[in-house]
């Protein structure tokens, strides 16, 4: 999909409910000045940022690219010259030509852009405490330790780890043959992985890696998904030596917050509708659902739906919003149940403008800002080649 622009204008005009009219720009009625009602302390104070944040953006013009993902709120978004998926994102960051990409997301996406960005381009992250909590339920090590256990006797399994990971990890997949995947390209990767090993190992989501089995026909003994609570001694090697696809146990409370009973009241309240839900839900869900597919998919699904459809989202809930909202004149859309990424809502326009500000003092002085993304050196080359592995494939 295209990705969208902001502009000063448009900013202000989102965080004044969408409405560019001078009432909404200003906050005071132009038409009757005994009607008006005075600006709130909160509001003014946002009016203020989301302004100041423009001017920063206007100071620093095609040197600053700044990017948000969809699940982040309307109030950064309305800042972003870019808006994307994790897939699109990493692409449009290796293409950007620009000095600094500001990352409004969780740091494994900045961390991809920033592995994927021209050598001159520096990449920062407004809430650098923003992690994603699925992506370190898989610790690099442990990865390592369980992956010795299951080339022990020269069986050739190759990792395959969703972008929702560590550096760390993604760089041991590298090394170790496996490359990266997102939800967009997740069953074109396992494909490819299936093909160039004797088994393959999926970190760390056993929903999406179940789901996009699922979806190609591998079941039963095919799959296992490893037990390593307490390391990878627990590893059952047995059923692990027999399985095509090994599946590490981790998991996205974001996406896991669905069950088949919201999908069948919702069923019960709208009959003929259709539910399209995210490759991150349990099995039951995506089984039971019309369509699975990643956050690209999802929109393009929602964009695509006839007139008078009721659609039910099982996805991120600022997203599955801002869709209901864009389409609110043709289409019910409705989510599951609202589900928020407390990690992405660490960045807003506060968060945003205090790394701007920082980037300023930063250039004025000659210093570095403290929001710059580093990336650690002896894992860069591993971890770039699994990623561009994946580019490769998905082109
Ligand atoms: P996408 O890869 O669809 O952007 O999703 C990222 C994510 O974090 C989903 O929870
Ligand atoms: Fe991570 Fe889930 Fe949030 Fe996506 S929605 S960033 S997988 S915790």
């Amino acid at each position: 999909m295209t990705p969208q622009a902001a502009t000063p204008a448009t900013a202000a005009s989102a965080r004044n409910g969408g409405d560019s009219t001078p009432e909404a720009r200003t906050g005071v009625s132009t038409r009757n000045l005994d009607d008006r009602t005075p600006e709130t302390p909160a509001a003014a104070s946002a009016r203020n940022v989301g302004d100041r944040i423009e001017e920063l953006r206007a100071r620093f013009g095609a040197d600053l690219t700044v990017v948000g993902h969809h699940y982040q709120a309307d109030e950064v978004i309305a800042h972003c010259d870019l808006r994307g998926d994790s897939l699109e994102l990493a692409r449009r960051c290796a293409a950007l030509e620009t000095r600094h990409i500001m990352f409004c997301g969780v740091y494994f996406m900045a961390e991809s852009a920033a592995l994927l960005a021209g050598k001159n381009v520096r990449v920062h992250l407004p809430e650098p405490s923003a992690e994603c909590s699925m992506a370190l339920m898989s610790p690099a090590g442990l990865l390592r330790e369980v992956m010795k256990k299951l080339t022990r006797n020269g069986r050739k399994v190759i990792p395959l780890a969703y972008v929702n990971s560590t550096l760390g990890v993604k760089a041991a997949a590298g090394e170790l043959g496996g490359a990266v995947c997102t939800s967009a390209n997740a069953a074109t990767m396992l494909e490819w992985a299936l093909r160039e090993g004797d088994a393959v190992l999926f970190l760390p989501d056993k929903n999406l890696g179940f789901n996009t089995a699922a979806a190609l026909g591998l079941a039963g003994q095919d799959l296992h998904t490893a037990r390593i609570v307490r390391g990878a001694k627990d590893l059952d090697t047995t059923a692990a030596d027999k399985a095509r696809l090994i599946l590490w146990p981790g998991f996205c409370s974001i996406h896991t917050r669905f069950n088949p009973r919201q999908m069948e009241r919702l069923r019960a309240e709208h009959p003929g509708a259709s539910i399209v839900v995210h490759p991150e839900c349990i099995p039951a869900v995506a089984a039971a659902a019309d369509a699975v597919g990643s956050t690209a998919f999802i929109i393009r699904n929602v964009n695509e739906a006839p007139d008078d459809t009721v659609l039910g989202i099982g996805t991120e809930i600022n997203l599955v919003e801002r869709l209901a909202r864009q389409h609110a004149a043709r289409l019910t859309v409705l989510p599951l149940v609202e589900s928020a990424c407390t990690h992405m809502a660490q960045t807003t326009e506060e968060s945003l403008c205090t790394a701007l500000e920082a980037l300023g003092r930063a250039e004025d002085s000659g210093e570095e800002s403290p929001y710059r993304v580093r990336i650690g050196h002896e894992l860069q080359a591993h971890a770039r080649a699994a990623l561009e592995r994946m580019l490769e494939h998905c082109a």
